[in-house]
């Protein structure tokens, strides 16, 4: 079983939408996958119309697996199960610094999950808490989106700063570029540069895409409604680069 985080300190940055379309194109390839949704807003739940997870008291999430599988709902999709969100999430920073080992939780109560699934998908709020950290432990693969801007270059350097002053291993951070617009000249120098410097970035580039910004309307991944479009595929180009990192790093 392997662990990958959709993660960036940014929101709005396409976090939800990568999840939600590696997830489903994990299923299609046939492989049993989870989708977590960590972020209280429920968004990808939502694009899998999928409703809240019961209210029962947060703490289940980190120490009970029978309560985490009886949470585990069943998508339109074979083999794409969804852990959906609910707003009680928002405290787990609050939770996680009450118990010991408050930073290997998540970590723990996923590898509990190893018999059922080949590959969990984390979708994160954005932030950088004692949840990220979980986060940082649990995952072997920490996906970062980078929209090609100035400023996410910056919190993209923050990022691998905290990796480095914290003892995380910066090798599993593997940033791709998001929302990407070709004609826009900012974007393309930024991209030229950034791949230069960080040879580590994903060759698929995500497209801005009125395709994919139509997913809120359609409620099911752009995968699943427009697959033969090209801004679209890249999402699977994607998912075939991640499953090569993957196995490289075995
Ligand atoms: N490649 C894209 N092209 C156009 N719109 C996008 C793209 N990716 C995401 N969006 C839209 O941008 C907004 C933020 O994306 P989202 O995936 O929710 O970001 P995050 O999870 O990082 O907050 C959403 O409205 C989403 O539909
Ligand atoms: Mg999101």
């Amino acid at each position: 079983m392997k662990i990958i985080a959709s993660y960036s300190i940014k929101g709005g940055v396409g976090k939800t939408a990568a999840s939600v379309n590696l997830a489903y194109a994990s299923a299609k390839a046939g492989n049993e996958t989870l989708l977590i949704d960590l972020d209280p807003q429920g968004a990808s739940s939502f694009y899998f119309r999928i409703g809240a997870s019961k209210k029962e008291s947060r703490s289940y999430f980190f120490t009970k697996k029978n309560r985490l599988l009886k949470n585990i709902r069943g998508s339109n999709y074979k083999r794409l199960d969804i852990l959906p969100a609910n707003l009680s999430f928002r405290n787990f920073d609050i939770m996680l610094s009450s118990m010991n080992k408050s930073k290997k939780r998540l970590k723990e109560i996923l590898s509990s999950l190893e018999d059922e699934y080949d590959l969990i998908i984390l979708d994160c709020p954005p932030n950088i808490n004692l949840l990220s950290e979980n986060v940082f432990n649990a995952a072997d693969m920490v996906l970062v989106p980078v929209i090609p801007t100035t400023l996410s270059e910056r919190t993209y350097e923050q990022l691998l700063n905290f990796f480095q002053n914290n003892n995380y291993k910066k090798k599993i951070i593997h940033p791709f570029f998001s929302m990407a617009q070709s004609k826009n000249k900012l974007h393309h120098q930024t991209i030229t540069d950034m791949e230069q410097r960080y040879p580590v970035f994903m060759k698929s580039i995500i497209s801005f895409s009125p395709e994919i910004e139509r997913m809120g309307i359609h409620r099911e991944p752009v995968l699943a409604y427009a697959s033969k479009k090209n801004h679209v595929q890249a999402y699977r180009t994607l998912f075939n680069e991640i499953v090569n990192v993957l196995a490289k790093d075995k």
